[in-house]
């Protein structure tokens, strides 16, 4: 029988546009915590008190004081394998891979990804909540407007970046391969990017070592971590 690994491996070879969706496994094995797994953020923390305008709005120290805490730990790992090979793919094919992130920690870009659409912003930049100026220092208030600058990343019951996920969905329109990597899909309107690719043909590959809610649509599953999944897929004859 042939192997999934080298079906997925054509499939990609032989793409001419390939779409990626990564999420919080992808950089489980730099080091940094997904959100789902049984040792993951949410299990220890709560979203509603960290992760929604509500939480920031009670307590915006405490707010800070846990994206200063995650930021800390982004800047001590690095990019592990899985990233370098999806770096590595897409300095061979250009653009016509196209990473969809909801990982907000930039190690796609310090792996040397370029086409990254991060539909749930990112933690390295602080946003001002009223006016929208991006800054990447720690001031509280906006220099601008005296708004309150808060983490530039989408918390819960707030909407993606507009223009980013509209690319996004363009990419999932076109490709003829999607990679849906480390990912629990279940965070919507994200999860639900897999099903536009497949309704406008594209294949769907799976990239997790355990069962998602995408599963049951994926055309081909690859039970295996993406630090060791992605560089087998993604051989340099791709
Ligand atoms: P989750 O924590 O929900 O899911 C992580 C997934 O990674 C799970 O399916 C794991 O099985 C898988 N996984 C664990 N280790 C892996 C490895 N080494 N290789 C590959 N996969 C592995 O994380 P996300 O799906 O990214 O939103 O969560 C989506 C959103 O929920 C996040 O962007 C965040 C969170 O609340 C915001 O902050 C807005």
């Amino acid at each position: 029988m042939t192997d999934v690994l080298d079906i997925v491996r054509d499939l990609v070879a032989q793409a001419s546009s390939i779409a990626v969706l990564t999420g919080a496994g992808v950089s489980a094995e730099s080091g940094v915590a997904t959100f789902r797994d049984p040792d993951g953020l949410w299990a220890r923390f709560s979203p509603r008190e960290l992760a929604s305008m509500d939480g920031f709005l009670a307590n915006p120290e405490r707010v800070r004081e846990w994206y200063d805490y995650r930021r800390q730990i982004i800047a001590s790992v690095e990019p592990n394998d899985g990233h370098r090979a999806l770096a590595a793919l897409e300095r061979r094919r250009g653009s016509s891979v196209t990473i969809v992130t909801q990982n907000v920690d930039r190690l796609h870009q310090r792996a040397g990804s370029v086409n990254v659409l991060e539909v749930h912003g990112n933690i390295i930049e602080n946003r001002c909540n009223d006016c929208g100026r991006i800054c990447l220092t720690d001031d509280i208030t906006c220099t601008h407007c005296g708004g309150m600058m808060r983490p530039n990343v989408v918390w819960f019951g707030e909407e993606l970046p507009r223009d980013v996920f509209a690319r996004a969905e363009q990419a999932c329109r076109e490709c003829d391969v999607m990679l849906v990597v480390g990912t629990s899909a279940e965070v919507y309107p994200a999860a639900g990017l897999p099903a536009t690719a497949a309704n406008y043909g594209a294949v769907v590959v799976e990239i997790n070592p355990n069962p998602t809610a995408l599963s049951h649509q994926a055309h081909h599953i690859v039970r295996a971590p993406s630090a060791v999944a992605l560089p087998q897929i993604l051989k340099e004859t791709t």
